[in-house]
């Protein structure tokens, strides 16, 4: 398993993201309210780069008590990447789809080490289920036609 020390966690905005390759295998590493999640970076949608795509808060649909609705807002608690191709939403927190939940971004393993860098490390199942869904760096499919 190859560990990959990306720099220091200090370096790193929050919220932030950085893509980078580990053993042959796009990785996006978030960091939100300190925490540091990875993910592979591929939709399990179609394969676009998911991780690449806007940070952006949780749309929420504000019901009120009798029901109705108020309208929609920003969640406070929940940061979403976009996948760049299609739209899909995923939670930074658990690489999990906003509206069907056994829909995920592939996790992959990252911590801080003692000195303050930050480290990811694909374990050898983690990176063939990535290999498995199609993504690698390059080739990547093309994006849909517009
Ligand atoms: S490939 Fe990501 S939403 Fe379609």
């Amino acid at each position: 398993m190859q560990e990959l020390n990306i720099g220091p966690a200090a370096d790193f905005t929050d919220p932030g993201r950085r893509i980078v390759e580990c053993d042959g295998i796009e990785v996006g590493v978030f960091k939100l309210d300190g925490a540091f999640y990875a993910y592979g970076n591929i939709c399990p949608h179609m394969g676009g780069p998911a991780c690449q795509g806007r940070i952006i808060a949780k749309v929420d649909e504000d019901i009120a008590p009798d029901r109705t609705s108020r309208g929609f807002v920003f969640s406070k608690t929940q940061l979403n990447v976009i996948c760049p191709w299609h739209g899909y939403e995923f939670d930074i927190r658990t690489g999990r789809h906003s509206g069907n939940s056994k829909m995920r971004l592939l996790p992959v393993r990252v911590r801080v080490s003692e000195q303050g860098d930050v480290i990811v490390a694909l374990p050898p199942e983690i990176r063939r289920g990535i290999a498995d869904a199609g993504m690698g760096v390059p080739p990547r499919p093309s994006p849909p036609a517009a």
